[in-house]
């Protein structure tokens, strides 16, 4: 990626996004960070994380070595130490007085409804990490975990770590092949399941997948533990099969939490790379612990006394694993946790669960948010949404007119946003701003976090000067890194470490602007090269969501033979939208679309086909399966579709695009 290229036309759209909102003066005098933390970290980077892990964490041991990078790019952090994430979690919350405090809050999707304090967590843990041993699960053992959301979901993963089993939570909306394939890669002892969930009204079963995956011969699983939710009728295997009810009514609510050394694996999560093959991320307890707990109190500016925190994220994803389980919990935060979809049992669903339980932070995904604004602004506006106090987005960039409906609609036009980048494979968050500090800039998540070296680079590796593009690379270990990928440090070495000379490479193009300012701009594989012009997907995504017809838009770069590639478009109308009608209306609509593309961001942008379909491709996660759309665009048939949330998509607008 050179440099001329990437500052050319094609970026000036989101340059010339000059809006910024500082935080109010009140916010952050009470902010619990402040400017001065930045210099802090940057004088002494390790003392600084050192501070944050005995500031955070309560450690059994106290850890003698801070960092050991000998075996770079394998990473040692708080060496020595020995820490247990349950008891920072849970016990001792409640032995400094705190266990009448709610740590859940949950919302079944049928509208059932549960307070868990955290005493009441804690004995649940406690008993599920006595089931567990009682199981033959001994400290280092797999547990893969395919569960809904619902609070069994935290109890079995911090039983796990209590015991210093490692879970492998694997998404619910994963088929049977792949929890399968998961189970074996991690030689699973045990499976903790529910008989299934409720979707949209309706009960969803779970179980089948976990029989239908266990059905042959050759893998590691013993037992299975089923959490009866929806109470569906389910097959049952028996010796092998059992009730969670009557599991932990059976085990004992006493169990002391033994520290666990602070590189003790954690968690393994399978996250999709270039390959086909997921890749078994590990993470392990103390760096872990200690930079998702920081981040949560930094980036959030949490204040657990009075806050209560929503995060939308599926317990399946990392940011259901930090943001969820172990961060907030650490924090002794009280959290919300929403079984379903948004819009059941109608649109408003989100916006009624912020009024009832009055939630300060939430974080959701860009997805959601525009999900949301194609739904209209009436259906938020119907509740009282006032004590929102902070928003946090998360998971693929997100475009400025998304940020302006998310603070003006739903943050009342005071709440700061943070826009957080990371990965399954950085654990915690890595480039926000902080609330309290930061100006921020719609569509920008800014600035590294402190005692985080995050850096643009240009082929060569050299770090770019401000107005310029290049890879996001990472310059030094960071506390909540994964270790290594799950049986295959080699496959660690190649995909993270090999691109740039020791630096981690994130596979996200990201560019400076003049004030040193960092815009993610997508997956580089994401990245399209038109007539010797590098484009950003993201980019025209963002000039075509500008306009207000337009709900949401994937792009795409297909092969020309002219110019390399071509962008092509695929677009959702808004159904509010004051539309052109009358016979010509379709190809008036495509032509304004791409004078505005044009008008946006210069004419190398415009993309060569807009195509106006009814939904997306997205995989289970929201995230456009870009893949298939290329397909589409290169006129093939776009093959597999089966890891996707709706598998029909492509039928649709393969139909559509027919008419
Ligand atoms: C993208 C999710 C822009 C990015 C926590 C990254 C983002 C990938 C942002 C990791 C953001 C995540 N702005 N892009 N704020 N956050 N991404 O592993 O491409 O599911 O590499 O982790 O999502 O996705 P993952």
């Amino acid at each position: 990626m050179s440099n001329e290229t990437v500052s050319g036309d094609a970026f000036e759209n989101l340059l010339r996004e000059e809006r910024k909102f500082a935080p109010s003066e009140a916010f952050a005098a009470a902010a619990n960070v402040h400017a001065d933390i930045y210099a802090e970290a940057d004088s002494d980077r390790l003392a600084f994380w050192a501070k944050q892990a005995r500031t955070h964490l309560t450690w059994s041991k106290d850890f003698t070595e801070t960092l050991d990078w000998s075996d770079a790019p394998f990473a040692k952090w708080f060496v020595g130490g020995e820490v247990n994430a349950a008891y920072n979690a849970l016990d001792r919350h409640v032995e400094n007085g705190l266990g009448d405090r709610v740590a859940i809050h949950f919302e079944g999707e049928p509208g059932d409804t549960e307070t868990i304090t955290y005493a009441d967590l804690t004995e649940r843990v406690k008993r599920a990490a006595n089931a567990f041993e009682a199981l033959g699960v001994a400290k280092g053992d797999r547990v893969a975990v395919y569960l809904p959301m619902i609070p069994e979901a935290v109890v079995t993963m911090l039983a796990c770590a209590r015991i210093g089993a490692v879970h492998s939570v694997v998404f619910g909306g994963f088929s049977a092949e792949a929890l399968r394939s998961r189970i074996d890669d991690a030689e699973a002892k045990l499976v903790v399941t529910a008989d299934g969930t409720f979707r949209r009204g309706k009960p969803s079963a779970l179980k089948p997948a976990v029989d239908e995956a266990l059905a042959e011969d050759g893998h590691t699983v013993r037992h299975v533990v089923v959490v009866e939710r929806n109470k569906q009728e389910v097959a049952w295997t028996d010796g092998r099969d059992l009730r969670w009810s009557e599991v932990m009514e059976a085990a004992s609510p006493e169990h002391t939490a033994v520290g666990h050394d602070s590189e003790h694996p954690l968690f393994i999560l399978y996250t999709s790379g270039t390959t086909g093959k997921p890749k078994g991320i590990l993470h392990t307890t103390g760096g872990y612990l200690a930079q998702t707990a920081f981040t949560h109190s930094a980036v959030f500016d949490l204040k657990p006394e009075t806050d209560v925190y929503w995060c939308t994220a599926d317990i399946g994803w990392v940011t259901g694993h930090s943001y969820v389980t172990y961060a907030p919990l650490v924090n002794g935060a009280t959290q919300v946790m929403y079984e379903g979809t948004p819009d059941s049992p109608h649109q408003g669903r989100w916006w009624e669960i912020v009024e009832k339980y009055k939630v300060s932070i939430l974080y959701t995904a860009p997805t959601a948010i525009r999900t949301m604004m194609k739904w209209g602004s009436d259906i938020p506006a119907k509740y009282n949404l006032s004590s929102i106090r902070v928003l946090g987005s998360v998971g693929e960039p997100i475009n400025p007119e998304a940020w302006m409906w998310y603070r003006d609609v739903i943050g009342g036009g005071q709440a700061p946003i943070v826009d957080t980048w990371w990965q399954t494979e950085t654990g915690a968050i890595m480039v926000a701003p902080l609330p309290g500090v930061t100006a921020t800039k719609p569509g920008s998540a800014q600035v590294p976090l402190p005692g985080i070296a995050v850096d643009v680079v240009d082929e060569a590796g050299q770090s770019v000067p401000d107005g310029h593009g290049g890879f996001l690379v990472i310059r030094e270990p960071w506390p909540a890194m994964l270790r290594t990928i799950w049986g295959d440090p080699e496959r660690f070495k190649d995909t993270y470490w090999s691109r740039f000379d020791g630096m981690y490479f994130a596979g996200d193009g990201a560019k400076k602007d003049d004030d040193g300012d960092i815009w993610l701009l997508g997956r580089v594989d994401d990245v399209m090269n038109v007539s010797g012009h590098r484009l950003s997907t993201t980019e025209i995504e963002s000039a075509l969501v500008s306009h207000p017809w337009v709900a949401e838009a994937a792009v795409v770069g297909a092969a020309d033979e002219t110019t390399g590639q071509a962008v092509v478009a695929f677009v959702i109308l808004r159904g509010e939208a004051d539309l052109p009608t009358g016979e010509n209306a379709a190809s008036e609509i495509v032509l304004t679309l791409r004078n505005h593309v044009g008008h946006e961001i210069g004419p190398i942008a415009k993309p060569r086909h807009i195509l106006v379909v009814p939904e997306l491709p997205k995989t289970r996660s929201g995230k456009i399966m870009r893949r298939l759309l290329k397909d589409v665009a290169e006129g093939r048939d776009p093959g597999d579709a089966t890891t996707l949330a709706d598998p029909s998509v492509m039928h649709k607008i393969a139909q559509d695009l027919r008419k």
